[in-house]
């Protein structure tokens, strides 16, 4: 598909506060502003950094972060009561270009139980609450828990939010209840229905993880229609969590021939964000996770490692590089081969003849069996022992466990 054809699906990072939601994570506003303005680097179309009315600390973030980080959009959330959207507006006013971001359920254990409300006070509220935040900026509106809602009332309260000026449709899975072919019909619908003939509204994706689907989910929304997505550096949020931004990002990247839409962000400053974001929140990155996580472009058994020596493609779908890794890198274990085995002594500046060699090869695989990984301080210890002709090589694996 030609770029010119191609729709911008925009990324609206929610780390600052969807993410900030996760058990036990507390940004003060240094932390936020520091991380902001990594956000920016990474070219995030809409920053969420708050939610002014919840604390004094959230306000100030919020206020410093729409006076000091420039680029993207700057929103903050509130309910759809006037208190939050006149505090929202107080701390966007300093910003280029802002956002109030107004959630209120439409799913009838929220309007029943939560709530406390019926479906016409629901409309009357979000009718109230949008036309006012719409006075002051931009406005977007979420029918929270919008998968457990009567589709038709979604609908209704979409279409009653962009009548009184709403211009961003949030379709929130806030249980991460649906599966990615229910989201897609539900986003399709709203396109259909509430966006139709209405060039200045975007619909947009807002998935959590209870399932592990909030990133398929949110894919089968962009091939329904949607042209924002929500999510975290990390995956962090609400309970398992929300659609991990870096994820988001490389799969609408590497899979542009299957979604063919354009994004703004420099996918580079990936690794630096997700460093930055597990630093500042205490939480660690899973090693396997996707993209970010520490083995994502690691290969330990040796027909991989033969083949990324070779090819880096043969194992690869993404260039370490593209999103901010050093590189590829070969790890000695107990799978690991003589290609990769020469590969690591070369790098070491290491030279061994065949009998030498073998000898190390079969050296580091003892050790491999007891301690997994073999580092490069391991692997000197092993070439130095060989080379020394000692035969007291027996102690090595030991000394390792
Ligand atoms: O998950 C959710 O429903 C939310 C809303 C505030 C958009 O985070
Ligand atoms: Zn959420």
């Amino acid at each position: 598909m030609d770029n010119q054809e191609r729709e911008r699906v925009q990324i609206f990072d929610t780390t600052l506060r969807d993410g900030e939601q996760a058990p036990g994570i507390a940004l003060d506003p240094d932390k936020k502003v520091e991380i902001a303005h990594q956000l920016a680097r990474l070219g995030v179309d809409v920053i969420e950094a708050g939610f002014p009315v919840s604390s004094p600390g959230d306000f100030e973030a919020v206020r410093r972060i729409a006076a000091e980080v420039h680029g993207p959009v700057i929103a903050a959330l509130a309910r759809a009561e006037e208190d939050d959207i006149d505090r929202a507006w107080q701390a966007l006013a300093p910003a280029e270009r802002s956002r109030i971001h107004i959630f209120l359920a439409t799913s009838p254990i929220h309007m029943e139980h939560k709530l406390r409300m019926s479906p016409e006070e629901v409309l009357t509220a979000v009718k109230r609450s949008v036309g006012r935040a719409a006075e002051y900026t931009a406005v977007e509106y979420s029918p929270e828990d919008a998968t457990r809602s009567d589709p038709d009332f979604v609908v209704a309260a979409c279409r009653a939010a962009v009548d009184v000026g709403a211009t961003t449709i949030n379709i929130p899975d806030t249980v991460g209840y649906a599966t990615p072919f229910e989201y897609a019909k539900l986003i399709e619908r709203v396109v259909t229905e509430v966006k139709e003939g209405r060039e200045d509204v975007v619909i947009s994706t807002h998935c959590h993880n209870d399932l592990g689907l909030a990133v398929a989910n949110s894919l089968a929304a962009v091939h329904a229609g949607a042209r924002q997505v929500e999510g975290a550096i990390n995956g962090i949020g609400e309970r398992a969590g929300n659609t991990s931004t870096e994820e988001i990002i490389m799969a609408l990247k590497v899979r542009s021939d299957v979604f063919g839409v354009e994004l703004g962000v420099t996918t580079e400053e990936i690794y630096e964000s997700s460093r930055l974001v597990s630093e500042r929140t205490g939480y660690p990155v899973q090693f396997n996770k996707a993209v970010v996580g520490r083995n994502a472009f690691a290969h330990e058994s040796g027909i991989h490692q033969h083949g990324v020596l070779r090819r880096r493609e043969t194992y690869e779908i993404m260039d370490p590089t593209s999103v901010g890794f050093a590189g590829s890198s070969l790890v000695m274990g107990k799978h690991s081969g003589r290609a990769a085995f020469r590969h690591a002594l070369d790098r070491l500046g290491v030279e061994l003849g065949n009998g030498a060699f073998d000898k190390a090869f079969s050296r580091m695989k003892q050790v491999a069996d007891h301690s997994g990984e073999v580092s490069d301080a391991q692997l000197m210890t092993i070439v130095d022992e060989v080379v020394a002709g000692t035969e007291i090589l027996q102690g090595v694996a030991d000394s390792f466990r």
